[in-house]
C-alpha cells in the first residue's frame, strides 16, 4: 500500500479502527494458513476420456479421471459441465433449457461429435474440444482441461483477430485481451484507478468478437479464477478456478443474440420505477435532516430537476445497519414525505456487516438464531467495518436472507423507496492482504455446505436477492430498487450497480466508458460512475465534462467522499451551473427514450449504454472504440476527456448521422471534427430514429434519412407497479418526397395524451395526413390524432 493510500484509508476509517485492523489482519493471517495455497505448482492434464453416453440433448463422456457433461439447451447454445468439483446452487442460471433441440452423435477415429441445427461440437477423446456453426467455421477450441487438487486449468486457443469484452466491472480497455483478470470481488480501497484489479463486480463471462462472427461464454463457477487473456501466451486464454466443477456455457451468435442467450439463462434485468432513471443526488453524508432539506431546498431554489437523494452511513446510529440516529433525523418518515411531495425519492444505504453489540436487536436475534457466518471451528466470524467489529449474514442460508429482508420493514414502512447496498464484496477493514473474511470461513451453501472460497463473489448477489425477495414481499404493489456496489452473474434480476470509489482524475472519467461498456455486455445494464470521481476534488472543467458524460448512462448520481469538496450543482458557480442546468433538463428529456431502452433490456438484456460495434459487429473498425458509446440505437455520444479541449474528433459508423444540437447532417464511415464548448458534447442521432422525448408532454423527434426505412418505439405505463402498459412502433419508409409511418401497438394501457406529435428534422413539411385526413403542420411539427398510417409529405430536403 502506498503513503497517499494509507493516509486516504486513514482518513476514511479513523485512527482507532486503523489500529485494529493490524489485529484484523492477523487473525486473517491466522485462518488463511488453514486453507490450502490456491494456486497448484503443476498442472496434470486429464487423461483420456473412454466411453460416450448419448444423452437426447446431449452425452456424457467418462475418462479416468474427468467426466464431461454436453447439453444442448438451444440449438446455438450449450452446456459442458467438467466434474471432479462440486456444483454451483443455482444462484445465477435460473432456467434450464432455452428450446427443444435435437442433437444427433458421431462416432470419429479420433472421438466423438454431437451436431444440433446450430452447433457442431468435435470432442476428441484427449478432451480437446472444438466448437463449428453449421457452415463448418470453428468458432473456439479448447485444449483438454488440466485438474490439480481441487482446481480446473482451462486453455482455449485465440484466433489472432480475436477480441473479448465482458468480464464483469474492469477498469481495463474496453478489448480485455492482452490482460491477466482476477474473478474476485474486492474493494480496492477508498479509490481507484485504470488499471485496478479485481473490482467489486466479476463476471466469468466474455463474448468474443472475431471477422467470422461472435460468440459468448459464460463459466458458472464462482471460485476465485484467474483470466489470462494473451497476456502470457498471445494466442492462448488460460483460466484457473480455485475449485467447483468447470462449467460454462457457450452461445454462438451476434452480440445481442448471445446476450440474449445469457439473459434468458440467469435472467433480465426488470423493468425499474421510472424515478430511478432521473438524476440522484448524493455525498457522504447528508448528516442531518436539516442538510437534506436545505439540499432539496437547493435544486428547486435553481430549477435544477432532481429526482432522488440518497442518505450515506451517517443517517445510522453508530453505523448500526436498520437503524436511524434520532437527533439528527427525528423524523425520517415525515423528511421522506416531505421529499416524495416534492417529487424527490429517498435512498438509503445498507452495508451487511452489523455492528457487535449486545444492545443492538440485530445483533442479539441473529446471534440467537444462528444467523451469522462462522469461522471452521464454528466461532463467529468477525471483521472490522465502519462501526468497528462486525458480524456477517450469511445469506447462502435461505432462512437467514429472509431474516435479513425481514429487517427492511420498518424502511418500507417509512417510505423509503430505494436501498443501496455497499461493502458486500464482502469488505472487512485489515491493515494489509486481502480485504474480506478468511476463505475457511464456512457458509450453508443452501444446506450442502461450503466456505468462503465458493461463497465469497456470491455474497453481493446473495444480500441483493435477499433484498429484492423481502420488498416483492413488503411491497408487492411497487417494483424494488436496489444499488449495489457487488454482485456476480445474475445480479441484473435484482440491482442496479454504480462504479464505485473511482478517483477524481480525465483518465478515470476515461475509463468510465470501457467499465460501463463492459458491464452492459456481462448482463448488468444499469450501471454510471460516481460524477466527478469519488475520492478527490475535480477541476470545476473535469465535473462538467463528467457530468455531461453521464447524463446518457444508465445511472446518473452525483456522489463524493467524505472530506471531499461539496459537489451540488451550484457549488461550482457559472457557467458551470446553466451548463448542468441544461444537461438535467435535457435527462428528463430523454426519459421516455430511456424507459423505453429500460423496457428494451427487460425484454431482451441489451444494454442501454451500447459499444458501436453493437451497430455492426462484423467491422473491426468499430471493435476498439471506447471513447464514445451508443444510448440506445438511435444516439452516439461522444464524450469530451480532455482538459481544455473545445472541439473533438467523433468516428461516425455508416450510415447517415445528425448532430443532436444543430441537426447538421453528416455520412459515415469517416471521422468528423466536432466542437465542443465547455457547454456542449457531441452527440449524433442516427438518421431513421424515431426519439422519443418529454418536451411539454411527448414529442417524437423523427431523423429523416435519404433513404431506406426507419422505426422507433415507446414504451409507457404508470412508471411504477405492474399495472397497464403499452408499447407503440412506429415503422417510417421514406419515398421520394414523403415520408410514410405506420403505427402498431399492443397492450392494455390507453394513449396517455390527446394526440400525438411529431418534429421531423432534416426536411421542411409541405402537408401531413393521418389516416387520409389532413392533419396540422406548424414549422417542423406534425399534431396527429392517434393514427394507423401517417403520411408527410415534404418540401425540400
Ligand atoms: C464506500 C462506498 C462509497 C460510500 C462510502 C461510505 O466507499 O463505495 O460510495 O460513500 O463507502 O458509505
Amino acid at each position: 500500500m502506498d503513503l497517499r493510500k494509507a493516509l486516504l484509508t486513514l482518513r476514511f476509517v479513523g485512527l482507532r479502527t486503523a489500529f485494529r485492523a493490524v489485529r484484523a489482519a492477523r487473525e486473517r493471517d491466522r485462518w488463511e494458513g488453514r486453507v490450502p495455497p490456491a494456486t497448484p505448482a503443476a498442472w496434470p492434464i486429464v487423461r483420456p476420456l473412454e466411453t460416450m453416453t448419448s444423452l437426447p440433448d446431449g452425452a456424457c463422456f467418462a475418462g479416468p479421471d474427468a467426466e464431461l457433461e454436453i447439453r444442448f439447451l438451444a440449438p446455438e447454445v450449450v452446456r459442458l459441465t467438467w466434474t471432479p468439483g462440486v456444483l454451483p446452487p443455482p444462484y445465477a442460471v435460473v432456467r434450464e433449457r432455452l428450446t427443444e433441440v435435437s442433437v444427433s452423435h458421431e462416432r470419429h477415429t479420433e472421438g466423438w461429435s454431437l451436431e444440433s441445427a446450430g452447433m457442431r461440437i468435435e470432442i476428441r477423446t484427449d478432451g480437446g474440444i472444438r466448437f463449428r456453426d453449421p457452415s463448418g467455421t470453428i468458432w473456439r477450441e479448447e485444449e483438454p482441461p488440466a485438474r490439480a487438487g481441487q482446481a480446473w486449468r482451462h486453455r482455449v486457443r485465440l484466433d489472432p483477430e480475436e477480441r473479448i469484452y465482458g468480464l464483469g466491472e474492469r477498469a481495463a480497455p474496453l478489448n480485455r485481451r492482452g490482460r491477466i483478470y482476477r474473478m474476485w470481488n474486492r474493494n480496492p480501497g477508498g479509490s481507484y484507478g485504470p488499471g485496478a484489479d479485481p473490482l467489486y463486480l466479476s463476471v466469468p463471462l466474455w463474448l468474443s468478437l472475431r471477422p467470422e462472427g461472435s460468440y459468448l461464454v459464460f463459466y458458472e463457477n464462482p471460485f476465485e479464477a484467474i483470466f489470462d487473456l494473451g497476456a502470457t501466451e498471445p494466442d492462448v486464454a488460460c483460466l484457473t478456478f480455485a475449485g467447483g466443477a468447470l462449467r460454462y456455457f457457450i452461445c454462438i451468435g451476434p452480440p445481442d443474440h448471445a446476450l440474449a442467450c445469457y439473459t434468458a439463462l440467469t435472467g433480465r434485468p426488470p423493468m425499474p420505477p421510472r424515478w430511478a432513471l432521473g438524476f440522484h443526488q448524493s455525498r457522504w453524508s447528508y448528516e442531518s435532516a436539516e442538510e437534506v432539506r436545505a439540499v432539496a431546498q437547493g435544486f428547486r431554489d435553481r430549477d435544477l430537476p432532481l429526482h432522488a437523494i440518497h442518505l450515506d452511513i451517517d443517517y445510522m446510529d453508530g453505523y448500526r445497519v436498520f437503524t436511524v440516529d434520532r437527533r439528527r433525523f427525528p423524523d425520517l418518515p415525515g423528511l421522506i414525505r416531505e421529499l416524495e411531495g416534492q417529487g424527490i425519492r429517498t435512498v438509503v444505504i445498507l452495508d451487511p456487516g452489523v455492528k457487535v453489540d449486545p444492545g443492538y436487536t440485530v445483533y442479539r436475534e441473529g446471534m440467537a438464531n444462528g444467523r451469522f457466518c462462522r469461522l471452521p471451528d464454528g466461532t463467529v466470524y468477525r471483521g472490522l467495518v465502519w462501526p468497528g467489529w462486525c458480524v456477517f449474514p450469511d445469506f447462502t442460508d435461505p432462512a437467514v436472507r429472509e431474516w435479513w429482508g425481514d429487517q427492511y420493514r420498518s424502511f418500507v414502512e417509512m417510505g423509503v423507496a430505494g436501498f443501496w447496498h455497499d461493502m458486500n464484496e464482502p469488505t472487512t477493514f485489515v491493515a494489509w492482504g486481502e480485504p474480506t473474511f478468511p476463505r475457511g470461513v464456512r457458509h450453508a451453501m443452501e444446506g450442502r455446505g461450503g466456505d468462503h472460497r465458493e461463497a465469497h463473489n456470491l455474497y453481493g448477489l446473495l444480500m441483493n436477492r435477499a433484498a429484492w425477495e423481502a420488498l416483492r414481499r413488503l411491497r408487492p404493489e411497487r417494483r424494488p430498487f436496489l444499488l449495489t456496489r457487488s454482485g456476480w452473474a445474475g445480479i441484473q434480476r435484482y440491482a442496479w450497480n454504480w462504479t464505485g470509489d473511482i478517483e477524481s482524475t480525465w483518465m478515470a472519467l476515461r475509463q468510465t466508458i470501457p467499465t460501463v461498456l463492459g458491464l452492459g455486455l456481462s448482463g448488468i445494464p444499469y450501471t454510471g460512475p460516481d460524477i466527478g470521481g469519488f475520492s478527490g476534488a475535480p477541476t470545476v472543467e473535469l465535473f462538467v465534462r463528467w457530468f455531461q458524460a453521464a447524463t446518457f448512462m444508465p445511472f446518473f448520481r452525483n456522489h463524493a467522499a467524505k472530506g471531499t469538496p461539496r459537489r451540488e450543482p451550484w457549488v461550482f458557480g457559472e457557467p458551470a451551473l446553466s451548463i448542468i442546468r441544461e444537461f438535467l433538463r435535457l435527462r428528463v428529456r430523454l426519459l421516455p427514450y430511456l424507459y423505453t431502452l429500460a423496457w428494451e433490456a427487460a425484454q431482451t438484456g441489451a444494454p442501454l449504454a451500447r459499444p458501436l460495434f453493437w451497430l455492426d459487429p462484423s467491422d473491426p473498425a468499430l471493435w476498439e472504440i471506447e471513447d464514445m458509446f451508443l444510448l440506445g440505437s438511435a444516439l452516439l455520444v461522444a464524450p469530451v476527456m480532455e482538459e481544455g479541449a473545445r472541439s473533438r474528433a467523433v468516428f461516425l459508423p455508416a450510415g447517415e448521422w445528425y448532430d443532436f444540437w444543430s441537426d447538421r447532417r453528416f455520412a459515415g464511415p469517416g471521422v468528423v471534427e466536432v466542437e465542443a464548448p465547455l457547454e456542449r458534447i457531441p452527440v449524433f442521432v442516427r438518421a431513421g430514429s424515431i426519439l422519443p422525448m418529454a418536451e411539454d408532454g411527448l414529442r417524437l423527434h423523427l431523423y429523416w434519412p435519404s433513404q431506406g426505412e426507419g422505426e422507433g418505439i415507446l414504451y409507457q405505463d404508470a412508471g411504477d407497479g405492474f399495472g397497464p402498459y403499452r408499447v407503440d412502433r412506429f415503422h417510417g419508409r421514406w419515398e421520394e418526397r414523403a415520408l410514410r409511418i405506420r403505427r402498431i401497438w399492443d397492450g392494455d394501457l390507453p394513449w396517455p395524451e390527446e394526440g400525438l406529435r411529431f418534429q421531423i428534422h432534416g426536411v421542411a413539411l409541405a402537408r401531413a395526413h393521418a389516416d387520409g385526413r389532413p392533419v396540422p403542420v406548424e414549422g417542423q411539427t406534425v399534431i396527429a390524432p392517434l393514427f394507423e398510417e401517417l403520411i408527410v409529405e415534404i418540401d425540400s430536403i
